[in-house]
C-alpha cells in the first residue's frame, strides 16, 4: 500500500484554511471596505493618492481586505489604461526605516543591483529609492504591512509620502498604505507623521462569533468533504475565537487542527470534540512558544520549579527556588541574580501562565508569603527546557529524574 493516498474522508481542499489563501469575498467587513475603497478613489481619478493607515489587532483582516482591494483596483486601473504600480512590503522582521528603505529600494531594482543592508547612510538610501520611483512614473502605491515594527524609528513615513511636495521626484505620485496591529504605534507616531500618514484611517475591530461564524462557515465549506462537519463545529470554532482574541487566524487554525485531529483518528466526522481538543493544543503549542522566548535566566527559574515539581514538593517558597536558582546558574556559568530579581521573575512567569502562584498566610508568625508551581505540565515544559543548548544537562537530568 502507498505509504501517502489523498484524502478521502475529511478534507477535500486544506489550501482555504492556510494562511496565505486569498478569497474571492470579503465577508463581515462592508463598512472598511467601503471606506477603504472611497480613499483608493482617487487613482482611478487620475489624482494623487491618499496616505491610508489601516490598524486592528493580528488576524482580523487587514492584509486579506488590502489585498482583495488591491487586487481589484489594479485590474481595473488597467482596464481605464491608468499606470498603477503596487509595491507591497512585509515589515515583519525589519526594524528600522533605515532597512524598509533598503528592501523597497531591492525589491525596485531586482536581485542583480541590489544593495547591502547596511553601509549607506540613510539619505543616500532615500535617493536612491526616489530614483528608482522616478523611474518607475505613475502611480505607486506602497503598502508597508505589518509596519510597527519599526517602532519609533519612523523617518521613511515621514520621508516617502512627501516626496513629491519636496521635489524629490519629479515623474510619480508615491502614496503610502500602512498596516499595523499594535494602536500604541500610531499613538507614538511623531506628530509630522501622523498628520500625512494618517490622512486616511480604517480601524478594524475585532470580530464577534457571528462574524467569525460566516467567515469559517464559508472557508469550512470548501476545505471539508461534504458531511463530514457536524453542525455544531463552526459555532464552536468561531465561539473559542471570539471569546478569546475575534482573529479569524485564530478561528482557522482551530478549523484546520480539528480536522487534523479526525483525520489522525481515523474518524469519518469532525465533532466539537474535536474542536475542544484542538482548542487545548493550540494554546499548548502557544503556551510553548512563550516559553522558547524567555531569557536565560527565565529558563534556569523555570528549570528550579520544575525540579521542586519533580520531587512533588511544589508548591515551593521562593527562597528555595531562589536557591536551587542559584545553583543552577553556577552550574552553567551564568551570573546569578539577586533575590529580588527573581522575585520579579517569578511574578512574571505567572503573569504568562507558566506558573500558579498562592499566597500563604503564616498563621503563628503572622506573616505571608508566596508559593509557586508549575502550570503547564512538567513533561512539556522539560520539553521545551531541553531544546535550550544554554541549559546545558539541567533538563535532560530534570526529565530522567522525571521518569
Ligand atoms: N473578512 C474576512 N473574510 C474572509 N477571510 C478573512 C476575513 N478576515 C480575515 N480572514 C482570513 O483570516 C486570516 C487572517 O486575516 P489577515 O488579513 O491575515 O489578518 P491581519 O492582517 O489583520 O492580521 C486570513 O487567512 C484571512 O484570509
Ligand atoms: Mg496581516
Amino acid at each position: 500500500m502507498a505509504m501517502f493516498t489523498p484524502d478521502e474522508n475529511i478534507f477535500a481542499d486544506e489550501y482555504p484554511l492556510r494562511e496565505n489563501y486569498q478569497p474571492q469575498q470579503i465577508q463581515e467587513r462592508d463598512q472598511e471596505l467601503e471606506k477603504f475603497q472611497n480613499a483608493l478613489q482617487p487613482v482611478i481619478n487620475g489624482a494623487p493618492p491618499k496616505n491610508i493607515f489601516l490598524y486592528g489587532k493580528t488576524g482580523v483582516g487587514k492584509t486579506v481586505a488590502t489585498n482583495y482591494l488591491l487586487n481589484h483596483l489594479q485590474q481595473d486601473a488597467q482596464s481605464y489604461d491608468i499606470d498603477l504600480n503596487v509595491i507591497k512590503q512585509p515589515c515583519n522582521n525589519i526594524s528600522s526605516s533605515y532597512q524598509v528603505a533598503v528592501n523597497l529600494l531591492n525589491q525596485l531594482r531586482g536581485p542583480t543591483e541590489s544593495v547591502s543592508t547596511t553601509g549607506y547612510p540613510q539619505q543616500d538610501v532615500f535617493n536612491m529609492l526616489y530614483r528608482e520611483l522616478d523611474e518607475l512614473g505613475g502611480t505607486v502605491l506602497i503598502v508597508l504591512d505589518e509596519i510597527d515594527n519599526i517602532g519609533s524609528n519612523d523617518d521613511i513615513l515621514y520621508e516617502l509620502p512627501r516626496a513629491e511636495s519636496n521635489g524629490y521626484v519629479d515623474d510619480v505620485w508615491p502614496g503610502i498604505i500602512g498596516i499595523s496591529n499594535d494602536f500604541t504605534f500610531r499613538d507614538n507616531l511623531s506628530p509630522k507623521v501622523k498628520d500625512t500618514l494618517c490622512e486616511e484611517e480604517i480601524h478594524f475591530p475585532p470580530y464577534d462569533a457571528e462574524e467569525l461564524g460566516a467567515i469559517l462557515g464559508d472557508r469550512a465549506e470548501k476545505a471539508f468533504h461534504e458531511n463530514v462537519l457536524s453542525g455544531d463545529v463552526v459555532p464552536l470554532a468561531a465561539a473559542f475565537a471570539a471569546q478569546d482574541s475575534g482573529s479569524a487566524r485564530q478561528g482557522l487554525r482551530l478549523l484546520h487542527k480539528a480536522g487534523e485531529l479526525a483525520r489522525a483518528n481515523d474518524d469519518r466526522e469532525v465533532v466539537d470534540d474535536h474542536v475542544r481538543q484542538a482548542q487545548t493544543e493550540l494554546e499548548r503549542d502557544q503556551l510553548e512558544d512563550g516559553m522558547r522566548e524567555l531569557t536565560t535566566q527565565g529558563h534556569l527559574v523555570l528549570c528550579a520549579v520544575s525540579a521542586f515539581e519533580i520531587t512533588n514538593v511544589a508548591p515551593v517558597r521562593t527562597q528555595e527556588i531562589y536557591d536551587r536558582y542559584v545553583t543552577y546558574a553556577e552550574r552553567v556559568d551564568v551570573d546569578a541574580l539577586g533575590e529580588r530579581r527573581i522575585r520579579d521573575h517569578l511574578s512574571e512567569l505567572s503573569l504568562h501562565g507558566f506558573l500558579q502562584v498562592s499566597q500563604r498566610n503564616d498563621g503563628f508568625h503572622g506573616g505571608s508569603y508566596y508559593e509557586y508551581e508549575l502550570n503547564v505540565d512538567l513533561e512539556s515544559v522539560v520539553a521545551v527546557l531541553q531544546e535550550i543548548s544554554r541549559l546545558e544537562d539541567i533538563p535532560t537530568q530534570l526529565s530522567e529524574a522525571s521518569q
